[in-house]
């Protein structure tokens, strides 16, 4: 497996692997883990320009975003984590975490890998705190964010109602330096 950071270039074939990742969330044995409904599981089209934007996004500046893939042997996706700007001002020393593993490659280490490897890159761009949201009842990745240092700041119950039920939303946090 190799982890390298993903190019302009590369995004519409990134954008289908997330697609497909997606359609994962809230089915089968998977918990929800974006606060989308399981029909509109999908990236927004009128998002994708800014995620491909935010990539050529002088870290720092408004709007900036990095992402990195894992590739298996054969180049496909296994894995992908993202580091993106706060949307308020005066947080430029923070960022915010999403990630995900292909479902074929969990829970052989790769998303603490992917963590790792994201973070070494924050230390070395000045971030000192990463930050995110996860969907409480996603069990799985709170377990892997506390197992690599991320502590619970906060919790809005029943924040979303997808599919007829109320989710609750926590909020993590791992200071780096
Ligand atoms: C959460 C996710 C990224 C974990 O990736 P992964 O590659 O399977 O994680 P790892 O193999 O590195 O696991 C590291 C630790 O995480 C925890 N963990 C991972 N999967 C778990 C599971 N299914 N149940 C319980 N704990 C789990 C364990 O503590 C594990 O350590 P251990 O193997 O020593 O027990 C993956 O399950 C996934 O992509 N889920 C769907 C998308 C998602 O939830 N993204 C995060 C949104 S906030």
């Amino acid at each position: 497996m190799t982890i390298e950071k993903l190019a302009v270039a590369g995004f519409d074939h990134f954008l289908a692997y997330l697609n497909d990742h997606l359609s994962d969330n809230g089915r089968g044995d998977t918990a929800y883990f974006q606060p989308l409904p399981r029909d509109a599981s999908h990236f927004p089209a009128e998002k994708a320009e800014a995620f491909r934007n935010g990539l050529q996004i002088e870290v720092g500046q408004p709007g900036w975003r990095r992402v990195w893939v894992a590739r298996d042997q054969a180049g496909a996706i296994a894995g992908h984590i993202d580091l993106r700007g706060l949307p308020e001002n005066y947080t430029k020393h923070r960022c915010l975490l999403g990630m995900g593993v292909h479902r074929t490659h969990r829970q052989r280490g790769l998303g603490s890998q992917l963590i790792a490897h994201a973070e070494n890159w924050a230390l070395l761009a000045g971030v000192q705190w990463v930050d995110l949201q996860v969907l409480s009842v996603n069990a799985p990745a709170i377990q892997l964010y506390e197992r690599c240092g991320y502590r619970k700041t906060g919790e809005i119950p029943n924040m979303f109602l997808l599919d007829g039920k109320h989710y609750s939303y926590t909020y993590m946090t791992r200071r780096l330096r």
